[in-house]
Formats: structure tokens, C-alpha cells, sequence
């Protein structure tokens, strides 16, 4: 699919996110040397930044099969001995959502991870007794939007604990141009640079963008993406001048016009709009606060000064 063919499949390749691949090339390297399987390895950072690819470019890497599943999609122990069970040594089992998993499944993970074995529990009542079972050394790589969701044992049981943070307009740059080549789609410079810089520093965004954007250009009478093409389009998706989406506007709106800017809770922001608290929490906030328009605090989110001016508004006066 396109979807598929946009991944990179090398470390080389993976645009960005320069400290996370240099450490990883590292631990690599030195365990194909030592004929090891790797380290489990934690992911954690914002969606949409390429956690997947990269557990998949790992396991290229690694010259490895990859079984990919999520937290919530593991509901019971005996999901996760299906799959523990398929493992060839050396394997990959992608978490993601790791901290949705079941709290049992967790905690049948400390072992296996540790250990590589799980203790089930077959039979009821008075015959009810455990099975010791035996696993090949796998590698865990967990996803997660923030380290701290996980429970501190399951967390430290990850030798490797690597964070993706949002990416340069630079490395979106090429990430962008890439993403155009493999489409056979011409860009240009300013083009790319445009996109880029309204993707809220998302790889997932922007090449979401670039697909509608194509399609704009390819109903017009240009034959490739340029500035103008992506200012008309994204005017059309109501992705505003900063690369602010619809919600995003919302969020700060409703702060502002119903809260005086905080502080106000994740739930009561929530509720106003009609989003989930933790699609807000997870997918708008830390971009809100990476670019200084949103502050958590202990009495509730507030409306910073730089929040107001992309408004169009002047703070209140503190008092
Ligand atoms: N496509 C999406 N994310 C990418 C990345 N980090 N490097 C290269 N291509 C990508």
C-alpha cells in the first residue's frame, strides 16, 4: 500500500530524530557482534512521530521477524502467550499502547521479559495448577505517549528507553520530499518548506497533508506543488498559519472565552468540545505546549500570552 511504501526500511533512511538512531545503530551493531537478541526498548513521545517505523526498522536491522499488536488489543493472558508462543529467537514483539495493557497481562510480562518464561495457571478449583513455560529470547519494543504511564516495574524492565520528539522543520523538509518522490509528485523547495512548517512537526501530518494537497494541485492547472498550492489547500482544511487544526483552535477558544484563560481541567476542556480527555491530552496538548500557546499547571491548563496573540487577543491583566 502507500501507506507501506512510505516507510523507511533502513536507520539510513529514517529521516530525523538523529540522537534516538545514533544511540540505536549503537546497541545494533554490538549485539548482532555478541549473536544476542536486543535489549527490550521503550518508545515514548507524541503520535504520529514514527514509533511503528521504527520498531519495523529495527527489526530490519536486526535481520528479525516482527509481530506488531497493541495494549488494549491484548486483553487476557493467554493473548499474550499466543503470541510470546510464535517467537523464533531473537524476534520482535511490538507493543503499542503499552500502558493500555491489562494489568495481568503486565505483570505475566515482568518474567518474560526478565526471564523469558511465564508461569500459567490451567485448570480450576482443586485441580487448578501452573505450567512453567519456556520462552526463546525475544526483544520487547513498547510504544507509549509518555513514559510516565507506565508502572514503574514494567518500565524499568526496558534496557533501552529512547524519546522521539516533535521533528525540525528541516527534517519534515525532506521527510515531505521523500514522501513526494515515492508519489511521483513534483514539489518545490518553497512547496515542501510550506507543508513542513504547518505539519505541527508530525511526519503522520504531513504526509497526510501532502496527499490532499496533491490533490489540489492535480485539479489545477500546476504541475507541481508549490507555496501557493499548499497556503490554498490548507486554507481549504482550515489548517490555520502555525499548522493549527480546527480542535486545536477550539481548545484555546473555549479556555479563552468561557475560562478567562485558566486555569481550567483537561475534563471540563473535554467536555466543551466534545473531544475525549485523552485524545486532547495525548494529540493536542504537547504540541499547544511545545510551541508556548498552552501550560499545565497544578490548578488546570492555562492560555499563555504567545496563546492569546495567535487569537488575534491580548492577555488579561494578572493581578
Ligand atoms: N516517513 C515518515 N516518517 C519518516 C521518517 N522519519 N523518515 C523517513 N520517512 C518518513
Amino acid at each position: 500500500s502507500i501507506e507501506k511504501s512510505l516507510r523507511p526500511a533502513t536507520l539510513d533512511q529514517y529521516i530525523g530524530q538523529d540522537r534516538v538512531k545514533h544511540e540505536l545503530s549503537v546497541y545494533i551493531q554490538a549485539t548482532k557482534q555478541r549473536e544476542e537478541s536486543l535489549d527490550h526498548v521503550l518508545l515514548y513521545g507524541p503520535p504520529g512521530l514514527g514509533k511503528t517505523t521504527l520498531a519495523m526498522v529495527i527489526a530490519n536491522e536486526m535481520a528479525v521477524h516482527i509481530r506488531t499488536t497493541s495494549g488494549p488489543a491484548i486483553e487476557k493472558p493467554g493473548d499474550l502467550v499466543a503470541l510470546l508462543n510464535e517467537l523464533q529467537p531473537g524476534d520482535i514483539l511490538f507493543i503499542d499502547e503499552i500502558h493500555r495493557l491489562p494489568k495481568i497481562v503486565e505483570e505475566m510480562l515482568y518474567s518474560a521479559m526478565e526471564d523469558f518464561f511465564v508461569d500459567i495457571v490451567v485448570g480450576q478449583g482443586p485441580t487448578a495448577h501452573p505450567i512453567h513455560f519456556p520462552l526463546p529470547p525475544f526483544t520487547l519494543i513498547g510504544a507509549t505517549t509518555r513514559a510516565g504511564l507506565l508502572s514503574a516495574p514494567l518500565r524499568d524492565r526496558f534496557g533501552i528507553v529512547s524519546h522521539m520528539s516533535y521533528y525540525t522543520i528541516e527534517d519534515l523538509t525532506e521527510i515531505v520530499k521523500r514522501s513526494a518522490d515515492i508519489f511521483n509528485t513534483k514539489i518545490t523547495d518553497q512547496g515542501a518548506h510550506e507543508l513542513a512548517r504547518r505539519s505541527r512537526g508530525t511526519p503522520r501530518i504531513a504526509n497526510r497533508l501532502l496527499k490532499r494537497v496533491r490533490d489540489f494541485m492535480e485539479v489545477s492547472d500546476k504541475q507541481a506543488i508549490d507555496d501557493e498550492i499548499v497556503a490554498k489547500s490548507l486554507r481549504f482544511l482550515r489548517v490555520d498559519e502555525e499548522g493549527l487544526d480546527e480542535i486545536d483552535n477550539k481548545i484555546l477558544k473555549t479556555m479563552v472565552e468561557y475560562y478567562h484563560g485558566g486555569p481550567v481541567g483537561l475534563g471540563t476542556i473535554a467536555a466543551n468540545i466534545g473531544e475525549e480527555s485523552d485524545t486532547i491530552a495525548e494529540m493536542y496538548e504537547p504540541y499547544l505546549m511545545q510551541i508556548g500557546y498552552l501550560n499545565r499547571t497544578p490548578r488546570g491548563r492555562v492560555v499563555t500570552e504567545k496563546g492569546y496573540e495567535h487569537l488575534g487577543l491580548s492577555a488579561p491583566q494578572q493581578n
